[in-house]
């Protein structure tokens, strides 16, 4: 564990309300996302392509109707926000992956332009360092996903790093390592990896929006994950792989 540290809530003051604009929000962490906020008092404009099935509604919710990789739908958007949250994501295919690329491209883009400044995206755990401590069976379970399984997701995770790093803007990179819908208990975050195998959505949501008050993570990557979480290799593969 690098520099790893536990952080129920931003440390740089009280929260600031903001016009939080939130893509991926009608999936399983968006949608967690979108929740905490409004929770914590932010207005927030919900990007999804199918609003029909997104089941928050709230007087401090806007639902907006597109698709991320669709620049005047992005441009608008980002217009009326002051701060990006992007929890966008596709499931593993053998195909080429564009989404998160361009996404990122037409947000970083779309903010330069419009002069809004903070933007947090997730990628994975897979773009990090290897867990030094893994066993043969973590070490061949992660080439497995980063090479062939997720070989066109990650490349395109990768992308979307380059587009945001290379930004003028104040961008943070959340890597979490697998995902689950189990309850939060707490995360701990760290510059580079943690020695924590999966993540909870509703952990890691808390963690995206405490970065809007806390800059030490500004510019750079945050490794995040809930201690002790433990999951089934077998439900992580049927749920996060297979019946997605
Ligand atoms: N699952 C894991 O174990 C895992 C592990 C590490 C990192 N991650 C990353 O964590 C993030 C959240 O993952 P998740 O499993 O909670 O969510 P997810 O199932 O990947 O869903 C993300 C949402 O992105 C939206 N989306 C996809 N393409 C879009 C497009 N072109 N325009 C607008 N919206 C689009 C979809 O909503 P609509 O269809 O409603 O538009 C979808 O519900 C993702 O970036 C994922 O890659 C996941």
């Amino acid at each position: 564990m690098t520099g790893s540290r536990t952080s129920p809530h931003g440390d740089a003051g009280g929260p600031r309300h903001a016009r939080l604009l939130v893509l991926g929000a009608n999936g399983p962490t968006g949608r967690r996302v979108v929740q905490q906020a409004l929770d914590r008092g932010h207005r927030v404009s919900a990007l999804t392509r199918h609003p029909e099935s997104f089941p928050i509604r709230h007087d401090r919710l806007h639902v907006l109707a597109g698709d991320a990789t669709d620049e005047r739908v992005i441009d608008a958007a980002v217009a009326g926000a002051d701060a990006v949250v992007c929890a966008i994501g596709a499931s593993f295919t053998r195909r080429p992956v564009q989404v998160y690329s361009a996404s990122a491209r037409l947000l970083v883009e779309a903010m330069t332009r419009h002069q809004r400044r903070r933007l947090v995206v997730v990628t994975s755990s897979g773009l990090g360092p290897p867990d030094p401590d893994a066993g043969v069976v973590g070490r061949a379970f992660r080439l497995l996903m980063r090479q062939y399984v997720g070989r066109t997701v990650y490349d395109d995770m990768a992308g979307m790093e380059v587009l945001v790093s290379a930004s003028d803007l104040d961008w943070t990179i959340v890597r979490p390592p697998g995902l689950t819908d189990a309850p939060g208990t707490g995360y701990a975050v760290a510059d580079t990896e943690i020695d924590a195998a999966f993540c909870a959505r509703e952990d890691l949501a808390g963690m995206l929006l405490d970065q809007l008050d806390d800059d030490r993570f500004v510019r750079g990557i945050a490794a995040v994950a809930t201690p002790g979480l433990r999951v089934g290799a077998g439900y992580m593969l049927w749920h996060e792989v297979l019946k997605r």
